[in-house]
C-alpha cells in the first residue's frame, strides 16, 4: 500500500482494477473525523459520507431531512480524518432532481467545500441528465439503484425491489445507461441476489452491493449497523461485527456508578 514511506491511495481507478482482477470491494459508511480515521486505517477501500447520516447522526425517521450543508460538514470531517481510501458523498435529495444546472452546482459545493473525491446519486433514466453534467465537470459519479431511500415515499415500504420482471428490467438498463454515462461504480441496494450478480456481470464498472449478495464486486454497510450502534434496526443482510450499544451502554453505567460511589476519580487521576 505504500510507496517511498507514503500511503498509495484508492482511486477511481484502483476501483476499476479490483474489478478486473476479482478483488471484491470494501466500503462502510462515515460521518465523522473520528470513526473515518478508524475505519481508513483498518484498511477499507470506500468511506460513504451516506446521507443515512440523516437517520443514525439526526435521528430522523428518513434520508430526507437532510440538507446539502450537513452533509458538507460530515464530509470534509470524515476527509480530514483519512489517508487511504476514497470519499464518495451523497448528493442529499433535492439538490439534484429539480434539473441538471442544480446537480452540478450542488456537486461543487460538495467537492469544493468538503474536499471529499466523488458524488453519488440515487436513480437511473430520470437522472441521468444530471451524471452527464457532473461528469463534464469532471466529478467521479458513483450511481445508486434498486432501493433508493431518498424515493421511500414512492415505493412506501423498504422490501426488496426488482422482484418483478418489468422491474428487474428497468434495473438493468438503468445499469447499462449509468455505466454508459461514465459513472465509475454503482451501488444495488436490497434486490435479489441472482439480478445483482447478472447486472455485476454485465457492466465494466464496480457493482457494490447492500443486500444484494455475494455475487457483486463489493459490499457495503452503515457503520452503525454493523458495530451495533443502530439495535432496532436488524435486517436479514446485516452482519453484526461488534455490540457496541451494549458495551457503550454499559460503560457509561459503570461510570455513573463509579461517579456516584466517589471512586471516579481516585489518587492517581487527580493533579
Ligand atoms: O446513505 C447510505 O448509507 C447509503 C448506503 C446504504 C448505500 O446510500
Amino acid at each position: 500500500m505504500s510507496v517511498h514511506g507514503k500511503t498509495r491511495r484508492v482511486t477511481t481507478r484502483t476501483l476499476h482494477d479490483m474489478k478486473f482482477h476479482g478483488e471484491k470491494i470494501s466500503m462502510l459508511t462515515a460521518y465523522d473525523y473520528s470513526m473515518a480515521k478508524i475505519i481508513d486505517q483498518a484498511g477499507i477501500d470506500v468511506i460513504l459520507v451516506g446521507d443515512s447520516a440523516s437517520n443514525v447522526m439526526a435521528g430522523h425517521e428518513t434520508t430526507l431531512p437532510i440538507t446539502l450543508d450537513q452533509m458538507i460538514y460530515h464530509a470534509s470531517s470524515v476527509v480530514r480524518g483519512v489517508q487511504r481510501c476514497l470519499v464518495v458523498v451523497d448528493l442529499p435529495f433535492g439538490t439534484y432532481q429539480g434539473n441538471s444546472k442544480e446537480a452540478l452546482t450542488s456537486a461543487i459545493r460538495i467537492m469544493k467545500e468538503s474536499g471529499g473525491h466523488a458524488v453519488k446519486l440515487e436513480g437511473g433514466r430520470e437522472i441521468i441528465e444530471s451524471v452527464d453534467r457532473i461528469l463534464s465537470a469532471g466529478i467521479p459519479v458513483m450511481g445508486h439503484l434498486g432501493l433508493t431511500p431518498q424515493s421511500i415515499y414512492k415505493f412506501g415500504t423498504y422490501v426488496v425491489r426488482a422482484r418483478e420482471d418489468e422491474e428487474a428490467q428497468r434495473l438493468r438498463e438503468d445499469a447499462k445507461l449509468l455505466e454508459e454515462s461514465g459513472c465509475f461504480a454503482i451501488v444495488l441496494e436490497k434486490i435479489p441476489a441472482d439480478l445483482a450478480t447478472e447486472v455485476a456481470a454485465s457492466v465494466s464498472i464496480p457493482c457494490i452491493g447492500i443486500g444484494a449478495g455475494g455475487g457483486v464486486d463489493g459490499q457495503v454497510l452503515v457503520v452503525h449497523d454493523m458495530m451495533g450502534i443502530t439495535q432496532e434496526f436488524s435486517p436479514r443482510f446485516l452482519r453484526r461485527y461488534l455490540d457496541m450499544g451494549d458495551q457503550m451502554r454499559a460503560a457509561v453505567e459503570q461510570y455513573v456508578a463509579d461517579v456516584k460511589s466517589h471512586d471516579f476519580p481516585n489518587e492517581s487521576e487527580q493533579y
